[in-house]
């Protein structure tokens, strides 16, 4: 694969816009082993991980992509050191605060998906006045995953709407595909078409179980904090050579 030698501000020449991904989903993985192979500690590749993110929702508005959807964090990393966690938790509040202002003026809309209510009462200020000040904004969907599983997402459901059953609001035979998504966290995102996932791993890990059912995915030994515009452009090109059927046979 040919890739040119510029900037990479603009969309490469060879990738067609019209079958660029309209929602890229990425699992960031390999921030410790990143670090570990600078002989630095893990928080370093969390920190280095935030640079890597900032540029990638840049690249999507200079190349005309219009939704990002990121994993920040697990149900499961709680199970993370507890310095780490810690150190993840002040990060993202950190993050949001610095660049806030930026987001706004680059319209971006951020929402947080998860189960936000778990999260230190700080952080979720800041989430929420995040989402609060740019839920007007027309730019890039950015979504970011915190203290997410999918599977805790569809068990909650599944308990709204058997509430809603419970109570006579709904009938079981009305429960349907699209009733189900309205009552998932991602209600209104559309699916991601594509789900990058760094550091070599062949796993979804609990990451939006239900929305990628037809996502392409595509897998790079990159390390996270290196997965810049070039390996983005790399990602991108596979994409467009998939064949997506959706089930069906080629027309
Ligand atoms: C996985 O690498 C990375 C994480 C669990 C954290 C990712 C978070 C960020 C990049 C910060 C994002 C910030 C905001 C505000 C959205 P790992 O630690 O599992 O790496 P390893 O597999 O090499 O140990």
């Amino acid at each position: 694969m040919s890739l040119e030698p510029v900037t990479l501000q603009q969309l490469p020449t060879d990738l067609i816009s019209d079958l660029l991904p309209q929602h890229v989903a990425v699992i960031m993985d390999g921030n410790g082993r990143w670090a570990k192979n600078q002989g630095k500690p893990r928080i370093v590749g969390h920190q280095k991980g935030v640079d890597t993110l900032k540029d990638l929702l840049r690249c999507c508005k200079d190349w005309g992509i219009p939704a990002l959807t990121a994993y920040a964090f697990s149900t499961e990393n709680w199970g993370r050191p507890r310095g780490e966690v810690q150190f993840l938790m002040t990060l993202f509040e950190r993050v949001l605060r610095r660049e806030l202002q930026e987001m706004k003026e680059e319209n971006v809309k951020i929402r947080f998906v998860g189960n936000l209510e778990d999260l230190p009462t700080s952080l979720r200020q800041e989430i929420d006045r995040s989402m609060e000040d740019t839920k007007n904004n027309q730019g890039t969907q950015f979504t970011v995953a915190t203290n997410y599983g999918g599977r805790h997402e569809i068990i909650q459901a599944c308990q709204a709407i058997a509430k809603k059953v419970e109570q006579g609001y709904l009938k079981a035979n009305q429960v349907n595909e699209d009733l189900f998504e309205q009552h998932l966290y991602t209600q209104g995102i559309p699916h991601p078409d594509l789900l990058i996932r760094t550091s070599g791993e062949m796993r979804i890990s609990n990451f939006l179980l239900w929305q990628v059912a037809y996502a392409e995915i595509y897998v790079t030994s990159t390390l996270w904090p290196d997965f810049d515009r070039t390996e983005f452009h790399k990602a991108l090109a596979t994409y467009q050579q998939r064949d997506r059927r959706f089930g069906k046979v080629k027309s």
